[in-house]
């Protein structure tokens, strides 16, 4: 069985920064970018993304990261409502995979996440799920408005759906904030009191860091960015195009693109950590 690596995170208070990644050299900059920090790191495939690279390359390429640094980097399945998908990818190598049954109704939801829990467990891949409402958009799962996580039905989920990790919504949203992120402190803090398993933070692109080292302090134990990492290849790709519209040398643009994404992945990794933990 892979080692619990949100347990460990939890323990010492501390976030897995797990990102959202379209492209080889986005895995490679992530996690240089870990490496640098000595900090575990997962790079999270959307559905969309894991059909793109197809689930055994995508295991594999991060398996290979894992392999050449010396901090762990774990592949992870995000925002998942396809079964099938889901068990193809726990099948093909990824260590992490996320069901996300949010949209269901309760009950129907801890029947479809139980299912596919037994059958990752057998496999020995970690499952995260979710429960509550994130506004915005991610995927294919979209929501104009959130449904903050009931502490009482997320203790009865994490028993009974027999899930690794719990993706909660607290106003939290996925995509750009408009305005400055009001995140519900009290709910985290009564389902954090209920429920002992790591808890997941999406939506992390530009929740301030005092406010994601207090969620940590309370139990959050990864936190996801997407939309801040594919903004910055964007623009990376836009200014290097800009500067050098002459030099068609792939790799220094590669090499222009990944320092940039670096750095913003890393910006982040810092604000996990806020009391400076290094994976020994
Ligand atoms: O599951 C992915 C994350 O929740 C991404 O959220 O795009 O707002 O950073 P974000
Ligand atoms: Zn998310």
């Amino acid at each position: 069985m892979r080692e619990n690596r949100l347990l460990d995170a939890k323990a010492q208070g501390y976030a897995i920064g797990a990102f959202n990644v379209n492209t080889y050299d986005e895995m490679v900059a992530i996690a240089e970018a870990a490496q640098r920090r000595n900090l575990p790191v997962m790079l999270m495939a959307s559905m969309s993304s894991a059909r793109f690279f197809g689930p055994a390359t995508f295991a594999r390429l991060v398996r290979a990261l894992d392999e050449f640094y010396s901090v762990p980097v774990i592949s992870h399945l995000d925002h998942c409502t396809d079964r099938e998908l889901l068990l193809e990818c726990a099948a093909a190598g990824f260590d992490s995979v996320m069901f996300d049954g949010s949209p269901l109704p309760f009950e129907q939801n801890v029947e479809a996440t139980l299912e596919l829990s037994l059958k990752c467990h057998d496999l020995g891949v970690f499952i995260e799920g979710e429960l509550g409402v994130i506004a915005g958009e991610e995927g294919p799962v979209k929501s104009a408005y959130s449904v903050f996580t009931e502490p009482d039905m997320a203790y009865a989920f994490c028993v009974r759906a027999r899930v690794d990790s719990l993706a909660v919504s607290i106003g939290n949203v996925h995509g750009f904030y408009r305005g400055e992120p009001r995140l519900r402190f009290d709910i985290l803090k009564e389902i954090a009191h209920k429920c002992s398993l790591p808890l997941v933070l999406h939506g992390g692109t530009g929740i301030p860091g005092r406010d994601v080292a207090r969620a940590i302090g309370m139990g959050i134990a990864k936190v996801n960015v997407g939309t801040e990492i594919r903004a910055e290849y964007a623009r990376s790709v836009l200014d290097y195009a800009d500067e050098h519209r002459q030099d068609a040398d792939a790799r220094k643009f590669v090499a222009y693109l990944r320092e940039r994404v670096g750095n913003s992945a890393g910006r982040y990794m810092d604000s996990f950590n806020p009391a400076g933990h290094t994976y020994a």
